[in-house]
């Protein structure tokens, strides 16, 4: 399963093509709507999340609320395009009043037009914008719901804002996901949350923005997804560059990470052990569920570092690039922290990678397929 993405953040639409999806998946726009709600909302979020309400339309792949087999195409209308008809339209004159040629540093502005050559940074921004990962969100909804027919939970929370950070992180499988998104900010604790939150009032109120990090996992995933034989295989290298490829993150760890590397093996590996009945047991997930490239049935745990927005409201030094005089960077509407939405995002991210080494290792064609290798392949574990 794959998905390519089309659409500018003030452009008509957004637009998720997944393809190679099994049939017999159940999705409903519902269902979809609700991750899109969920990536929408968190406290630091900029004013256009006020304006937009996010809803999915289902083009094709889909017959009575299940998958047959085609590619899915989903749409995500931008509800306030009409606004913007005269900076974004498909055809006609631009406006010149609109140009943007003040790039905003930590952004894609300068580095995309020096790209393409283009004379107007919107010509990037539209694009380079995380809007865009409104559409992943959606199409991570497809494998999600694949992942759930096959017993596996896909979990995110922060554990940082800023300089707020919360001490013990909860075991994914113990975490309670509708609690969590009862948090403003998507924390598991209460009172770190609300510390979270007056960080983030700070941050506002100072024109700053801000980063953090996050968890995202998977539960209940069986053994051996991925593969040692090949780089192309190893699921923690898939696992890194889906989640390295959303807009601002900039580090990502499996299981104990960078702390790993500090410690003496005895204590970042994780014991095997066999219990009658339970059959082989690992009494640590230091390992964050990946050894060798695969997934050795503990969940699969990822820890990612968002760097804070680079739109600030009290903006760096940045150059006209009309006449290369200094200038204050271009200021959009612009989100203060965007981390409890990130979290949501990679949800999506790890989903797809997992759905799809769930179709490699149990087949591509339906449901039912992968359901009964699946079974098979767990009757033959040790018991
Ligand atoms: C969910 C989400 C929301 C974001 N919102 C904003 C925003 O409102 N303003 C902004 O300047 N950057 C925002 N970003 C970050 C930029 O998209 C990102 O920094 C930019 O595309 C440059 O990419 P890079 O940071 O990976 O180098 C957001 C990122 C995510 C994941």
């Amino acid at each position: 399963m794959r998905y390519v993405t089309a659409g500018e953040s003030h452009g008509r639409a957004l637009v998720a093509i997944v393809s190679d999806v099994p049939a017999g998946v159940p999705l409903d726009a519902a269902a979809i709507d609700r991750d899109l709600a969920r990536r929408q909302h968190g406290y630091g979020r900029g004013g256009r999340m006020a304006i937009e309400r996010d809803a999915v339309q289902i083009l094709s792949g889909v017959r009575f609320g299940r998958t047959i087999g085609s590619p899915v195409a989903l749409v995500i209308a931008n509800r306030d395009w009409d606004q913007w008809l005269d900076v974004m339209a498909v055809s006609g004159e631009p406006n010149p009043r609109a140009r943007v040629t003040a790039p905003r540093p930590g952004h894609a502005d300068l580095a995309g037009v020096l790209r393409i050559g283009a004379d107007d940074v919107r010509d990037v921004l539209e694009r380079a914008s995380a809007r865009e990962t409104a559409a992943r969100v959606a199409a991570g909804a497809v494998a999600k719901s694949l992942l759930a027919e096959l017993g596996v939970r896909v979990v995110s929370f922060v554990t940082r804002i800023g300089g707020v950070a919360l001490e013990t992180e909860p075991d994914p499988r113990e975490v309670d996901q509708s609690a969590v998104d009862g948090s403003p900010v998507r924390c598991p604790d209460e009172g770190v949350s609300a510390a979270m939150q007056a960080e983030i009032d700070a941050a506002r109120a100072d024109g700053e923005s801000l980063g953090g990090v996050f968890v995202v996992a998977a539960v209940g995933v069986v053994p051996g997804l991925g593969g040692y034989a090949e780089a192309g295989q190893r699921l923690d290298a898939r696992i890194g560059s889906a989640i390295l490829s959303i807009p601002a993150i900039k580090g990502v760890e499996i299981g104990d990470g960078f702390a790993s590397a500090s410690r003496p093996g005895s204590a970042v590996h994780d014991s095997i052990l066999y219990e009658e009945g339970r059959g082989i047991v690992r009494p640590t997930n230091r390992a964050g569920g990946i050894e060798g490239g695969m997934t050795n049935g503990e969940p699969v745990v990822v820890r990612a570092a968002m760097k804070p927005i680079p739109t600030l409201m009290r903006p760096l030094p940045s150059v006209d690039l009309d006449t290369m005089k200094p200038v204050d960077a271009a200021k959009e509407r612009s989100d203060v922290c965007a981390v409890p939405a990130a979290a949501v995002v990679a949800e999506a991210e790890l989903a797809m990678v997992l759905a799809d080494a769930y179709q490699d290792a149990f087949g591509r064609r339906s449901v039912a397929e992968m359901r009964e290798a699946l079974e098979r392949f767990r009757d033959g574990l040790p018991r």
